[in-house]
């Protein structure tokens, strides 16, 4: 098991020998290591079972960073950035030439990220290096939004989990391009298409298109549950599977025909953000219930219902594949 505290200084101490650390950020758990250190970054690829062919995202402390680890940086970037770091957004951006090519798996482009959370702030900012990190889940499975869940799935594989509470977002960051042209989404996440477009005023494209491996999170098959799962209207669901030990994921209220301990709410005030908050949380319950098949329905494709549904999709589409046990080795 791994040792679990807020000991920032024994953090980044693991963190100066190599070592791989968990991190609470205001979206997902992440499993960090020394970005600039290609030894430790091929440990975070091993502890995961994450193909090497899915880059990592660069975590740093603040907006002058940016132009350390990649460029050219676009004007209209730089504004954003102003107005939402830290917080759930990641930018691409052409690397520089200090990010070794593994964690960006070859690319020409990294991610750069900020976290919105008090104790990996003051962690980035204690460390001469930027944290690598991706979520810290085994690859393919759901994101950890607390310290427990993070022991639950890897604590036998790493050192140390800094704990910082629950996270307050729930959804990993919205991954904006901004190496081509026009700006894009690869991602959906914690931060709205809508609000990313009123304060760029301008439409975003979005390509997560699961053909193209760019955005692995994209991949038509992620976020495995643990359970199979199907989503559309619940009541028609539970009638047409009267035989199956059914779980229920709902966005507001129980419904009838299914055991109240058997349902999960995202969120009795049908408040899409406090659904993000709880979305894998609830998710991740079933593995624990005696259920054959999780039922869930979709959220109204608006804000973070849209990132929410877009997870939903993902997950349903991992979980035809019953079984799926341990994600199959790789390589790296
Ligand atoms: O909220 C988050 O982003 C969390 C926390 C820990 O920061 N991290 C996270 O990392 O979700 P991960 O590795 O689970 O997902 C990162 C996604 C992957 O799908 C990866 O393909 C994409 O970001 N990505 C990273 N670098 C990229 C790049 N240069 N070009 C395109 N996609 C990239
Ligand atoms: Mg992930």
């Amino acid at each position: 098991m791994a040792e679990l505290g807020n000991d920032i200084d024994r953090a980044a101490g693991l963190l100066r020998s190599g070592e791989l650390v968990a991190i609470p950020t205001e979206t997902v758990y992440g499993l960090a290591a020394d970005a600039i250190d290609p030894g430790a970054v091929v440990r975070i690829f091993e502890v995961k079972n994450r193909p090497a062919f899915d880059p990592l995202i660069v975590h740093v402390a603040d907006i002058d960073e940016f132009s350390h680890y990649a460029g050219p940086i676009p004007p209209a970037a730089v504004k954003l950035a102003e107005q939402v770091c830290p917080g759930p957004v990641t930018f691409i951006f052409r690397k520089s030439r200090v990010i070794p090519d593994l964690v960006t798996s070859g690319h020409a482009t990294v991610g750069l990220r900020i976290p919105d959370h008090p104790v990996t702030l003051q962690l980035l900012k204690s460390l001469e290096f930027p944290l690598a990190a991706p979520s810290a889940n085994p690859f393919g499975f759901v994101s950890p939004t607390s310290a427990m869940d993070v022991q639950d799935q890897l604590g036998d594989r790493i050192p140390y989990i800094l704990d910082g509470g629950d996270c307050q977002v729930g959804l990993e960051s919205t991954i904006i391009d901004f190496s081509g042209h026009e700006p894009r989404i690869l991602r959906l996440g914690g931060l709205s298409l809508e609000y990313l477009e009123t304060l760029l005023q301008q439409r975003v494209a979005i390509q997560t298109s699961s053909s193209n491996p760019r955005a692995p999170g994209m991949l038509t098959s992620h976020y495995s549950p643990g359970r199979r799962l199907l989503v559309g209207d619940i009541p028609a669901l539970i009638d047409s599977h009267p035989d199956l030990e059914l779980g229920v994921l709902a966005f507001r209220h129980f419904y009838p025909g299914v055991v109240k301990q058997h349902q999960r709410i995202l969120s009795p005030a049908g408040d899409p953000q406090e659904a993000a908050r709880n979305f894998f949380r609830r998710l991740r319950a079933f593995n624990r219930l005696p259920v054959d098949l999780v039922i869930a329905e979709w959220l109204p494709d608006e804000g973070l219902g849209r990132a929410i549904n877009d997870r939903l999709r993902r997950a349903a589409a991992s979980a035809d594949m019953p079984d799926r046990g341990a994600p199959p080795a790789t390589n790296q």
